[in-house]
């Protein structure tokens, strides 16, 4: 894992390879930080009055030092429109440089926090970014690989507006926690169904879960059996790999005995489709269909080390959806753990019951607020694109609680609705639900289905459907798992004193 400090004052004086300096549209580099083009000879300067340098957002400029600053090189990076500038554009430019000096295979990079009203709430998202950048997905490449993580990196503050030293410390050790716990949850979605088997992804939760401190138990088929979970094992009957369900506790002495948040993540590690299997175009994308249980387990890592005050409880079941033998078939009915009854229309529709027992589960361990996290509905991308999670959930004020939540954390979402006709449309002739309410409004309609598991609890859903898989590269990111939700559970508990 790459070191991480930072440095209060001078940038002339960090000693790095190279640092790196937003610029906006239409400023000086004089503006921007005294004594920058002087540091390079004159060559931003010249960059600026050539058009090279616009100040657009990621433009990248490199250049080496001089004058006595102790950078090997400074670079200057486009941060858009000043007045547009929020801690996302600056999490994202932090990235981006990351990514830029990885590339250039750079081993020491400095940023400097520019734009920002709080310099902790700076601080704390350039180390985000910045070990953002240091994940790669290319582990099973025997070749041409991207080469090691930038090795050290220093996030400089000139001029701390007011914060003190120990208050930007530990903004710096919250962002290197959750950039980490972020780059966890990649590295989990990153790997192959073969591997990444439903008993392999707990052993790992558990091992990563231990090492945080958290409370750790996993229960194999047996005690899911003995639980009556009806659902996941439904799921679970198609394939020849077993199904488990990993629980987190975070109990910290002193806590309160409510709230009690309840996190809870599909964590299906390949969707077939099972017997109403999905076309084979595509399909190996469904490796990546446990990346909302991933976001819990890492979330959870997250949110013990950090120390947050409350208590948190993750519950995440993991299976296969495959088409075996003994599948579950169309117009089976299946019995949860709480006794609701399921009609089986599309055994496609595996996230919402696996998370229907999940949910319920989360509820016997104590959950008095609930969040799930799923890739659960093509309708979602339909929606919405990718370029927001679909967020459902009530009452309105904690729905709005955990959007605000998500989009601080960089994790956009939009709110959907949970019309009570959404319901209706899952209603079964032979049992209490149906899994599947066709294709109109398949997001909602999903959600809908989960509502009927919530008890009438706060309750939120995060379809991540779109969100949690990047199919093109961008400038602060490369193609592949993206970690979404990962810092909006991990935030979320923070804010307990609102709920
Ligand atoms: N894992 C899929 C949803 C999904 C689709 C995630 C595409 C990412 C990309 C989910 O299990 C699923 O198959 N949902 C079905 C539900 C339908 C059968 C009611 C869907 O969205 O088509
Ligand atoms: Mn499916
Ligand atoms: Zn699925």
């Amino acid at each position: 894992m790459p070191a991480i400090r930072l440095v209060i004052g001078d940038p002339a004086s960090v000693d790095t390879d190279v640092l790196v300096v937003p610029v906006f549209e239409g400023e000086a580099p004089s503006e921007a930080l005294p004594g920058l083009d002087a540091a390079s000879g004159g060559e931003i300067a010249r960059a600026v009055s050539a058009g090279e340098i616009r100040g657009k957002i990621y433009e990248f400029f490199i250049t080496p030092a001089a004058n006595g600053w102790h950078a090997g090189r400074v670079a200057v990076t486009g941060g858009g429109k000043a007045p547009e500038f929020t801690t996302e554009r600056l999490r994202k430019l932090a990235a981006a440089a990351g990514v830029q000096a990885r590339s250039r295979r750079v081993t020491r990079l400095a940023f400097v926090v520019r734009g920002q009203a709080s310099s902790i709430e700076g601080v704390q998202a350039v180390a985000e970014g910045l070990i953002l950048a240091t994940f790669s997905g290319d582990q099973y490449k025997s070749a041409d690989r991207l080469g090691p993580a930038t090795a050290e990196l220093v996030v400089v503050v000139p001029e701390p507006a007011g914060s003190s030293r120990e208050a930007l410390e530990r903004a710096l050790e919250r962002g290197r926690i959750l950039g980490d716990a972020s780059n966890m949850a990649r590295e989990f979605a990153n790997e192959p169904s073969n591997v990444l088997t439903p008993t392999v992804f707990a052993d790992r939760a558990a091992k990563a879960a231990r090492a945080a401190g958290l409370g750790v138990e996993v229960l194999d088929e047996k005690a899911i059996e003995k639980l009556g979970m009806g659902l996941l094992l439904g799921v679970a009957r198609g394939s020849v790999e077993p199904p488990r369900v990993v629980v987190l506790r975070h109990e910290p002495s002193g806590a309160p005995a409510a709230p009690v948040l309840g996190l809870i993540g599909k964590g299906v590690t390949f969707d077939t489709g099972g017997i109403s299997i999905k076309p084979a175009d595509g399909m190996e994308r469904m490796k990546d269909d446990m990346a909302g249980g991933a976001a819990v387990v890492s979330a959870m890592c997250a949110i013990a080390r950090l120390g947050c005050p409350i208590r948190v409880i993750g519950v995440v079941p993991m299976t296969e959806n495959m088409p075996g033998g003994r599948a579950v078939k169309p117009g089976d009915i299946l019995t949860g753990a709480g006794g609701k009854t399921v009609e089986v229309l599309n055994t496609d529709a595996e996230g919402r019951l696996i998370l229907g027992d999940a949910l319920w589960y989360a509820q016997q361990l104590g959950a008095t607020h609930l969040v799930d996290v799923a890739t659960l509905t093509g309708a979602c991308i339909v929606a919405l694109g990718k370029v927001a999670s679909g967020l459902f959930g009530r009452p309105d004020g904690w729905r709005n609680t955990v959007i605000d939540v998500a989009n601080r954390a960089g994790d956009r979402c939009w709110p959907l609705p949970l019309y009570d006709e959404y319901v209706d449309q899952m209603r079964s002739e032979i049992a209490d639900l149906v899994n599947s309410g066709g294709r109109a409004g398949g997001a909602c309609t999903a959600a809908a289905f989960l509502q009927e598991f919530t008890n009438n609890l706060p309750w939120a859903h995060m379809d991540i459907a779109g969100t949690a898989w990047a199919d093109e590269a961008r400038p602060f990111q490369p193609k592949g798992p993206i970690g979404v939700a990962v810092r909006t559970l991990a935030e979320l508990p923070f804010t307990y004193e609102r709920w």
